[in-house]
């Protein structure tokens, strides 16, 4: 048998009433499950979902195949009528498990008991995160910057929306009852909701204006990208394989996050350029962002999405990692012993008033050493961004904060810890805390610019427009249809 047929893979099936690519036609128990919590999602989708979108029409992309050019299918939908379905990238049937203590046996077809529990939390936590951020925009289309944004708004639900359903699906097909009611519970917690909070933090913050917006995909949905990584690596092969086709969508929600940031910095420079201005106070009466208060929303956003890595160090990441569960990010192009049972690695922590290297066991630092990924990617991110008030010859750069600032989780929490990494005592930090992180004032104020802008091709005046349109349309093609 050749590799290739192997491989081969079965065609996404649209004459379902859930559209897959995992026969389910021929499991009817598992099909009338889900069935039965389609209309459930539905529901959680009008409630929660995109406010007003009900009737709009908007140029979308659906996935046809999994392979790369499924993604050629574009055109109008009505968000409630997308075919959200059950895409996994196709079984390599030779596939082996790569890390761990079950390094070299056969990918798990099915949940081994003894990871059942553990394989079960890791699922509802990422599964968590997809309709949270949903929650948290819904309110975004109200006050869009152009028609191309809206468009780019909604794409990015809808995906995150099927994200949910490809968690769900593991949760239905290989945790029986338990996964069912996890599944339901999926759709009953809320962002931001005192008494039924989404799990984590990150995610019950609010995304109240499209800077937020923005900085969420740029920071926190490549946080979701390094995750879905790592648990692609997973030596249950049900896993690995769905989150390899979220991944594939995962990459157009950070492009929206760094290009709205950059076409941000964009306007702003090009304002400050013209008028002459330095002066924040100045650049703002010209109803543009300062880049002072950029650099805030910066600030914030990685402080709270580095929380999301969990402690630096970490005996559940330790064994994630040796149960076969969770490997690194990249882990088969790493070329090393893929146990890590006698290897360190350097995590930073407070001692005596001072921010230190310390040499700890690399297994324990799993997390850390996730984040550290995340870090580098997240700063190649900036540089680009950079290029833009450079370009204007202007002397002021995004940098991001150190680690150790802002944070709630890990070795610097109840540390106060400065943008530029110096330990100070908490009333000198709260001091400063306003020139570091957005203020209430700041959001009102950029919440001030927000004003829906629906003529195809204009932008609202804080944010440059795109450098081209979605699929090589014009930027003044009509991206959604009010109709
Ligand atoms: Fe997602
Ligand atoms: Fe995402």
């Amino acid at each position: 048998m050749t590799q290739a047929s192997e491989t081969a893979q079965q065609p996404i099936d649209y004459s379902q009433h859930i559209p897959n690519n995992v026969d389910l036609a021929n499991d009817r128990a598992l099909q009338r499950a889900l069935e039965r919590w389609q209309p459930a999602f539905l529901n959680w989708w009008e409630e929660t979902g995109p406010a007003d979108s009900t009737r709009l029409q908007v140029y979308l992309r659906t996935a046809i195949s999994v392979d790369r050019d499924g993604w050629a299918n574009f055109g109008y939908v009505r968000m409630p009528e997308y075919r959200w379905g059950i895409f996994l990238t196709p079984r390599d049937e030779v596939r082996k498990i790569n890390f761990g203590d079950h390094k070299g046996e056969p990918a798990w077809q099915d949940v081994p008991g003894e990871y059942r529990s553990t394989l079960r939390r890791i699922i509802v936590t990422q599964g968590d995160t997809e309709p949270a951020s949903v929650e948290q925009q819904r309110f975004l289309g109200a006050t869009c910057p152009s028609l191309y944004d809206l468009r780019n708004l909604f794409q990015v639900n809808v995906e995150e929306g099927r994200h949910l359903w490809a968690m769900v699906y593991l949760l239905h097909r290989y945790f029986g009852r338990d996964g069912r009611e996890e599944a339901d519970a999926l759709l009953e917690r809320r962002s931001g909701d005192p008494n039924k909070p989404r799990i984590l933090t990150a995610f019950n913050e609010k995304t109240s204006h499209w800077l937020a917006f923005y900085m969420f995909t740029f920071f926190t949905d490549r946080d979701g990208k390094f995750q879905l990584c790592a648990l692609s690596e997973s030596g249950f092969d049900p896993l690995a394989r769905t989150t390899r086709f979220m991944l594939t969508e995962e990459a157009h929600h950070m492009f929206v996050g760094e290009s709205g940031v950059a076409r941000v910095l964009q306007r702003t420079c090009e304002v400050m350029h013209e008028k002459k201005l330095t002066d924040p106070a100045q650049v703002r009466a010209q109803g543009v962002i300062d880049l002072e208060t950029i650099q805030k929303f910066v600030n914030f956003h990685y402080s709270v999405t580095l929380d999301l890595y969990g402690a630096d160090i970490s005996s559940n990441a330790a064994s994630f990692y040796t149960g076969g569960l969770k490997g690194r990010y990249e882990e088969t192009k790493i070329n090393d012993d893929h146990s890590l049972a006698s290897d360190s690695y350097a995590v930073q922590e407070v001692e005596n008033g001072r921010i230190v290297d310390k040499q700890v066991p690399a297994l324990t630092a799993l997390n850390a050493r996730l984040r550290d990924d995340y870090t580098q990617e997240i700063q190649a991110g900036v540089d680009r961004w950079n290029r833009v008030p450079e370009k204007f010859g202007m002397a002021f750069r995004i940098v991001l904060p150190h680690q150790g600032f802002h944070r709630k989780i890990g070795n610097f929490a109840g540390q106060y810890v400065s943008p530029d990494g110096h330990v100070l005592p908490q009333q000198e930090w709260e001091r400063h805390s306003a020139e570091w992180l957005p203020s209430e004032e700041d959001h009102a104020f950029v919440a001030s610019l927000m004003h829906r802008v629906l003529d195809p091709g204009k932008f609202a005046n804080w944010i440059a427009p795109p450098t081209r349109g979605i699929k090589n349309l014009p930027i003044d093609f009509e991206y959604v249809r009010f109709d």
